[in-house]
């Protein structure tokens, strides 16, 4: 068992050295990945400022959880974050890691003036949800997501 709990925790940007755990996790969140896709997709994100990659080190030095977070623009609203996707080690859940990377996630959005956080989450998600309305978020829509394969 990893050792969790958030006063072991550390939470840091993440590097391209974490890759791999990154990819582990996302598999996780239902989003399979190797190591060099997460590695290329981490190099090709834009680097001014726009994204944050966060990860959150167990007092082992694992990762055990990431957050990925934007600044959304959109001509119609004043921009916001918002979380792209966070995952917590399974074996980690309910300690606290989700909380400390959400928290860095807010803090990363007010020092860019940013007045609010959103994100998108499946509806099945049912922990998630409950989880989110704990650190305060509420339920503003509910939508259908569409694609076209081209
Ligand atoms: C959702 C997720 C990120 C939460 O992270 P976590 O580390 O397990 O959550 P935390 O331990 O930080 O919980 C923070 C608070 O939410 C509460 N909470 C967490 N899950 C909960 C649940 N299922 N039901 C009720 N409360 C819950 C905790 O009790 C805690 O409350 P407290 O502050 O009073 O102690 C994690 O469970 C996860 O990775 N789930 C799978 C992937 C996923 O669904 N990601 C979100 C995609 S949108």
């Amino acid at each position: 068992m990893a050792q969790a709990g958030s006063k072991h925790l550390k939470v840091r940007k993440a590097a391209l050295a974490d890759a791999a755990r990154i990819a582990a996790l996302a598999g996780q969140l239902s989003y399979p990945s190797t190591a060099e896709e997460v590695e290329r997709r981490l190099r090709d994100l834009p680097q001014d400022g726009s994204h944050a990659v966060f990860v959150a080190e167990d007092g082992a030095g694992r990762v055990v959880g990431w957050a990925h977070a934007y600044v959304h623009h959109f001509v119609g609203s004043d921009l916001r974050a918002e979380v792209a996707g966070l995952v917590v080690d399974e074996t980690c859940r309910d300690t606290g890691v989700g909380k400390v990377l959400m928290a860095r996630v807010e803090e990363w959005a007010r020092e860019k003036g940013l007045a609010a956080v959103t994100l998108r989450s499946n509806v099945i998600r049912d922990a998630a949800h409950k989880f989110y309305e704990k650190l305060g978020y509420t339920r503003i829509k509910t939508q259908h997501a569409f694609r076209k394969v081209l």
